[in-house]
């Protein structure tokens, strides 16, 4: 191509030139000097060429200059229109078409430095100007005549050939003065030899194939050399999710408050794990099919153990542990029904069957177990609304445990990501009491936000579990998607999960890492 012929006409050049000038070799090429740059990169990078950056001073043409040398100058104009017996001042206005400016200067004598201010008039003096003092024209008794026939126009002359003029000169003074040429410092290069010079450019292959090896072909090849220092191609790896990132960093904060995670892998809960066991009645207007999300296949889920049935069955229906319970036909039917989790209480409710198990064993202990995972609500999506989010959540088993216990392991919770105004509104849970929501001070909002609730589980709830009387359970809840969203500025909550979701934000997103106060 182009650029090849470029390239090995310089390097031929070079053979017997020692140091080039790319400006020159532009010219003799007649191509732009910004496209040979191109070619030299090229070379240099293959150390072909070396070349040194230069600057220096040209002579170039100003659009006034261009214009002249495309026609002619004024002097020349004026110079070429006077006929051979010569002719007088007006009538050689008249062939410039100043004829009228003329007339009304010589009517009325006052109005005359007005009229003087046509452009027209302005260029003609100029142009006469010009063509006596370079000996055009001569002036004898109102007659302008020729000075010689056939004289050159001397300017557009030089015009044409202003690179040979030195900037110095009294005639690059002139043409500046004349604003038809200008001083212009242009970047050039000096080109010589580099260290792998050879006279003719040969393409350089950027890898060794198998076929240059098995045709022998390698052997006349040139190759490009390793750029040690190139930055590797990025590695397309998984990502955590925020979520995920703050997730993580809660875990840790609660592991290193004494909790121990519980096993959240099952989304598909029995209604007896998630409402039944909770004493929350099976009237409860959050097991409606507006709230809960009920399964079709399999509909039903596996008895529990009949003896655990049968507590919470009697403690629905009449009541113990000095509770008259709720009074109503309880369905077992009702209870098996499949659901996705509505909350994590779920599981700690399961675990709670579980660790009563281990007392009868091995004796009561004390334990802080917390989950963080997905559950499902049918609710109506919108910009801080999902039918699927996270909920994090811990309880204390303990004998001493009690309310105010819960109240500061909250706050030491939340002084651990940063938020230390917190307040404690009574509310109503089925299986707390009493029940606490947790409100925080949001900084950028500058009010309080409910982040959270809790409560100490009730007798009604722990007694059919097998809890001990004297064992008292705490609890508190929170979502991960609004925390998550404050964390990384995250607006809309539907641009989190699914299709919304940017991956290249995803990658981006520093560690969480929250700081306490
Ligand atoms: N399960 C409750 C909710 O979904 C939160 C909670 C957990 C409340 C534990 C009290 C105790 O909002």
């Amino acid at each position: 191509d182009q650029k090849q012929d470029y390239a090995n006409i310089i390097l031929t050049q070079l053979e017997s030139i020692e140091t080039l000038n790319s400006l020159e070799i532009a010219k003799s090429l007649s191509i732009n000097h910004q496209d040979l740059v191109g070619c030299l990169l090229q070379l240099e990078s293959a150390n072909y060429i070396k070349t040194e950056g230069q600057k220096q001073d040209q002579l170039i043409l100003t659009n006034e200059g261009n214009t002249i040398l495309n026609s002619q100058s004024g002097e020349y104009e004026i110079y070429q229109k006077i006929p051979q017996e010569g002719i007088s001042m007006l009538d050689l206005q008249k062939l410039f078409c100043i004829e009228q400016v003329q007339k009304v200067k010589q009517e009325q004598g006052e109005k005359k430095e007005k009229q003087i201010d046509d452009p027209k008039k302005k260029q003609f003096d100029l142009g006469f100007g010009n063509a006596k003092k370079m000996g055009y024209i001569k002036m004898d008794k109102g007659l302008i005549s020729k000075v010689a026939n056939d004289l050159p126009d001397k300017i557009k002359l030089e015009l044409s050939q202003l690179n040979t003029i030195k900037l110095g000169s009294q005639q690059a003074k002139l043409l500046i003065e004349r604003k038809l040429a200008m001083i212009s410092t242009i970047k050039y290069f000096e080109i010589k030899k580099g260290i792998k010079y050879a006279n003719k450019f040969r393409e350089q292959y950027a890898a060794l194939t198998t076929e240059q090896l098995l045709n022998g072909e390698w052997k006349e090849c040139d190759y490009k050399s390793i750029n040690l220092n190139a930055e590797g191609e990025k590695i397309s790896m998984g990502n955590l999710h925020p979520l995920l990132k703050v997730r993580k960093q809660f875990s840790q904060i609660l592991i290193g408050l004494g909790f121990e995670e519980m096993p959240t892998n099952q989304f598909v809960e029995s209604s007896f794990w998630n409402f039944d066991a909770l004493f929350q009645p099976q009237k409860h207007p959050a097991r409606d099919a507006h709230d809960t999300f009920f399964c079709s296949d399999p509909e039903l889920s596996e008895e529990v153990d009949p003896n655990l049935r049968d507590k919470v069955k009697s403690m629905h229906q009449t009541g113990g542990v000095g509770s008259i319970g709720y009074q109503y036909e309880w369905s077992n039917e009702e209870a098996r029904k499949n659901i996705l989790r509505t909350h994590t209480t779920a599981v700690s409710s399961k675990m709670l069957y579980r660790i009563a198990q281990l007392y009868k064993e091995k004796g009561y202990f004390p334990k802080k177990y917390f989950s963080i995972d997905k559950v499902f609500r049918n609710e109506t999506l919108d910009a801080t609304h999902l039918a699927e989010f996270h909920q994090i959540e811990g309880i204390v088993i303990d004998k001493n445990a009690s309310l105010g216990q819960l109240m500061g392991i909250i706050r030491e919770f939340f002084r651990q990501i940063g938020i230390n105004k917190l307040w404690f509104k009574p509310t109503y849970n089925p299986y707390t009491e009493p029940s606490m929501e947790i409100y925080g001070y949001h900084p950028v909002l500058k009010k309080k936000v409910e982040i959270g609730n809790s409560g100490v589980f009730r007798p009604e709830m722990l007694a059919p579990l097998g809890i001990p009387e004297d064992v008292n359970v705490i609890a508190w809840g929170l979502g991960l998607e609004r925390p998550t969203m404050i964390y990384y500025d995250i607006r809309d909550i539907r641009t989190m999960v699914g299709p919304e979701v940017k991956v290249e934000t995803v990658r981006q997103n520093a560690f969480c890492v929250f700081e306490s106060k």
